[in-house]
């Protein structure tokens, strides 16, 4: 399973792709206003930090400015992915992008039926918001692996990428089910990294190197 971190913060971008484990990375305007910065510049100092794919959200509501602001974000590197919020506009939106071979990401979905819309339209990924999901008393993850058996049973190619992932073990049922991506913030992607265990066992070796050198 790919690995993509969700932040728009350059440092931590920086940081965590150097430890050779981020596949790409997705943003969003909320991500985006904590980055301080013009949307443009840091979406192309991302694309050069990352070269997998780099998701960037259009703003427009509309078809003909989504796909103008798509074809906008697409010239700022060949790793642009355009995210387009699941609306009939947007569907379209992914379907003109695609015949001019724009990659997408279809944002904002909660439901089976919407990442088979996405899947039909072209899109390249689908992001099912599952933590946003469980906040609204629903299970996200079962609508992941909804989606994954749809997309299977018609041997449709569009990426499942896990979003609005709020703790580790998200990530943990998300490779279970084999999905494609898991966009994890910085936050959860160090989690991962963590067990008592380990700390234990590392402390435990390097007492017991110190007492052989003392003998
Ligand atoms: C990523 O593509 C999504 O925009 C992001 O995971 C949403 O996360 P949130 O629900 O924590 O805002």
């Amino acid at each position: 399973m790919k690995i993509f971190l969700d932040t728009a913060i350059r440092d931590e971008i920086r940081r965590m792709a150097a430890l050779g484990i981020v596949d790409g990375v997705t943003t969003n305007p909320t991500l985006l206003k904590a980055a301080d910065a013009p949307y443009h510049e840091v979406i192309a100092d991302i694309c050069k930090m990352v070269p997998g794919p780099i998701s960037a959200e259009v703003l427009a509501e509309d078809w003909e400015g989504m796909v103008r602001e798509g074809r906008e974000l697409s010239a700022i590197a060949p790793n642009v992915i355009v995210k387009i919020p699941m609306t009939p506009d947007g569907m379209r939106a992914v379907s003109v992008l695609k015949s001019a071979e724009i990659d997408t990401n279809v944002t904002l979905v909660f439901s089976a039926n919407q990442a088979l819309l996405a899947a039909k339209a072209g899109a390249r990924f689908v992001s099912p918001f599952v933590g946003r999901l469980d906040d609204a008393g629903h299970d996200g993850m079962d609508v992941v692996e909804e989606i994954l058996e749809v997309y299977a049973n018609y041997d449709f190619t569009t990426e499942v990428l896990v979003a609005s992932v709020r703790h580790p073990q998200h990530v943990v049922q998300a490779a279970l089910m084999g999905a494609d991506v898991a966009t994890v913030p910085t936050g959860v992607l160090a989690l991962m990294f963590c067990h008592p265990l380990t700390d234990v066992g590392i402390q435990r070796f390097l007492d017991d190197w110190k007492a052989v050198r003392k003998e």
